[in-house]
């Protein structure tokens, strides 16, 4: 299997989890698209979505179901996303497009997140890929500044702006290896509204698509 049938292999995998009448939480990238595409199967059973970003709701409002506030729908029972990076901790990495946002609030108000990967995403220790931080424009100087005397090496996405209206900083070589403490660290820092370690609340169960199949790695 390629890298798109092992995302696609998650993706399906994540529909055992949907129950009749829930409403369900949805991120954001390429294996959620394949989650959407899946969805659209057996949409009867789900009563809404709450999703991550606007491009996510096009897609979900495109296949009929109802994108719902997340004001009123209150807890939610599922939440289903991808990752930039995921270890066997189910510790993630996420933000890689740039909704780590609303995709972290989204998880928080879910009971069980089901996290869906292709097999390129596992990794021992988290740090391979840029921790990307999402903060208020006018502080990005100050964050930046901040992070690289935390020892980190932060760079703009340039060109891109988050549905909120921030900016993305892109960090690599933090130490992470205790990826709780580095998320609330983080999140201290004056200006910056989130980071896409998905540590504090992580992923309940891990869905990795494989040359042989989908493994599951649950907490
Ligand atoms: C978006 C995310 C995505 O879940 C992450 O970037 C993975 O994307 P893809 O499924 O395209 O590999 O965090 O903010």
């Amino acid at each position: 299997m390629n890298q798109n049938d092992q995302k696609q292999a998650a993706a399906e995998a994540a529909l055992d989890f949907i129950e009749s009448g829930e409403i369900l939480g949805v991120g954001t990238g390429s294996t959620t698209n394949f989650f959407i595409d899946a969805l659209a199967t057996v949409k009867g059973k789900v009563d809404g979505v709450v999703s991550s970003s606007e491009a996510s709701s096009e897609r979900l409002r495109a296949i009929g179901l109802p994108v719902l506030d997340l004001n009123r729908t209150g807890d939610l029972s599922l939440y289903v996303d991808g990752a930039d990076e995921a270890t066997k901790h189910l510790h993630l990495i996420k933000g890689g497009g740039g909704a780590l946002t609303r995709e972290k609030i989204v998880a928080s108000a879910s009971w069980r997140f089901v996290c869906i990967a292709d097999q390129s995403k596992l990794s021992d220790h988290l740090g391979s890929f840029p921790l990307p931080i999402e903060v208020i424009p006018m502080a990005q100087s100050l964050v930046a500044r901040k992070i690289i005397a935390m020892g980190g090496q932060p760079e703009l996405r340039a060109g891109f702006t988050t549905d909120n209206g921030n900016l993305i900083l892109d960090v690599k070589n933090l130490d992470l290896t205790d990826p709780s403490s580095m998320e609330a660290k983080l999140n201290l820092l004056p200006g910056v509204v989130d980071n896409g370690l998905f540590a504090v609340r992580r992923a309940d169960v891990l869905l990795v698509g494989t040359s042989h199949g989908v493994d599951q790695i649950k907490t």
